[in-house]
C-alpha cells in the first residue's frame, strides 16, 4: 500500500508573548507515515499540536523545520490540491450565505458545470443531514449544523484524501454516529481519511491505525490492536441483593470491590476459580448481573502514555 502522507522531522516553533521574543514548541520533529485507505486517527490531549499539523500539512502555516507530504508531493504543490479536502477545527464560512449558497459557491471554485453543481449541492446537503435548513443563512445555524456544512464542503471535491481536525467536535450522539458511518463509507471508496479527536472511542470503533501525540511529540504508534494489549487484566464480577461485608468475607481480604450504587464490583484474577463463589454469592441471596473479561483500553493506554512523557514546552 502507497504512504499518501509522510512528515519528515515536521516542527513548529511558535513567537509568543507581546513582543514574540519568547518561543514555543507546537510541533516537535514529527515523523508520520499514512497509507493509502487508511482511517488515521490523530489522538492527543488539548494543546498535543493536532490542529497545528493539520495546518501544517494544509500548507496554512509554514513549518520551522522538516517537510510534509501529501499524495507524493510537497504540501507546497499546487497540483495535488484538487485531491485534497479538509475540515478546519473552527469552521467559519460567510455567514449570510444560505447552506445551499455557500455549498454551490465551494462546487464553483472546484470549477463544475451548473448542473452538476446543483446535484452534488442537494446530494451533500441531504448526506449530512441539513436538506431540510438549505435556505437558511448560516449565521442562523447551530455549531452542530455549522460542522456538518464543514463536512460536507470537504467532500464537495470528491477528494482522495481527507484532513479532518475535530470532525466529531459539536455533533450530538447521533451525529456523531453519523460522522463515524460517514468516514468507514469514504473508506470503502477507496479514500485516505485523516482525522483528529481526543474522544478514545471513535478511535477503538474506526482507526486502523492512530499516532499519539502529546506535548508536540509523537510518543505512540500503530494498530490499535499493536499499541493495546489484549490480555486479560481480570475479571469483573458485579452482583446485587447482598452486602458490601458478606461479599467481602466470601471473596477474600486480597479482592478489590467497589461500591456503586445497588451494585457491587469485584476485580477477580482471571486464574481464580470462579463456580465456588459464585455458587456462595447466590445461596447468600444475591444476583449475579455480569462477569466479563477486562481488557486494557485506548483509555488506558493513551492516559499511561501521556503521564509517562516528557515534556516538551516554552524555549527562550
Ligand atoms: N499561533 C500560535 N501562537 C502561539 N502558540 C500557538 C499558536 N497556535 C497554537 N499554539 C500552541 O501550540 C500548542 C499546540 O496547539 P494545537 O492547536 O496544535 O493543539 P491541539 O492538539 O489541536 O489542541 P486541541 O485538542 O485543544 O484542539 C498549544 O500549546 C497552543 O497554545
Ligand atoms: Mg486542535
Amino acid at each position: 500500500m502507497s504512504v499518501v502522507i509522510s512528515t519528515r522531522n515536521l516542527s513548529k516553533i511558535y513567537r509568543t508573548g507581546f513582543w514574540k521574543t519568547k518561543t514555543f514548541c507546537g510541533l516537535d520533529r514529527l515523523n508520520l507515515e499514512v497509507r493509502e485507505n487508511e482511517i488515521f486517527g490523530y489522538l492527543g490531549p488539548n494543546g498535543a499540536g493536532k490542529s497545528t499539523t493539520l495546518k501544517l500539512l494544509m500548507s496554512l502555516i509554514y513549518p520551522s523545520t522538516g517537510d510534509a507530504e501529501v499524495l507524493g508531493k510537497s504540501v507546497y504543490d499546487i497540483s495535488t490540491r484538487s485531491q485534497i479536502g479538509f475540515l478546519p477545527e473552527h469552521p467559519y464560512f460567510y455567514e449570510y450565505l444560505t447552506a445551499e449558497e455557500f455549498l454551490g459557491f465551494m462546487a464553483r471554485i472546484f470549477g463544475y458545470s451548473s448542473s452538476i453543481v446543483r446535484d452534488k449541492v442537494e446530494y451533500f446537503l441531504k448526506l449530512v443531514d441539513v436538506f431540510h435548513a438549505r435556505k437558511m443563512q448560516l449565521r442562523k445555524f447551530s455549531k452542530g449544523m455549522i460542522q456538518r456544512v464543514g463536512i460536507a464542503q470537504a467532500l464537495l471535491n470528491d477528494p482522495k484524501v481527507i484532513f479532518l481536525d475535530e470532525p466529531m467536535s459539536g455533533l450530538d450522539p447521533i451525529g456523531r454516529r453519523e460522522v463515524r458511518d460517514l468516514i468507514l463509507r469514504l473508506k470503502k471508496e477507496g479514500r485516505t481519511v485523516f482525522f483528529s479527536t481526543h474522544i478514545l472511542n471513535d478511535v477503538e470503533t474506526l482507526c486502523d491505525r492512530v499516532a499519539i501525540l502529546n506535548r508536540g511529540q509523537l510518543v505512540g504508534t500503530g494498530s490499535f490492536s499493536q499499541l493495546v494489549s489484549q490480555e486479560v487484566k481480570h475479571l469483573e464480577l458485579v452482583i446485587s441483593g447482598i452486602g458490601l461485608t458478606a461479599v467481602r468475607q466470601m471473596a477474600g481480604p486480597q479482592v478489590p470491590v467497589h461500591e456503586s450504587g445497588a451494585t457491587l464490583r469485584l476485580e477477580l484474577d482471571h486464574h481464580a476459580p470462579m463456580a465456588a463463589l459464585v455458587e456462595r454469592v447466590e445461596k447468600a441471596g444475591g444476583k449475579i448481573i455480569s462477569l466479563n473479561p477486562v481488557r486494557q483500553t485506548m483509555e488506558d493506554y493513551f492516559l499511561k502514555l501521556v503521564s509517562e512523557s516528557p515534556s516538551v514546552g516554552p524555549k527562550g
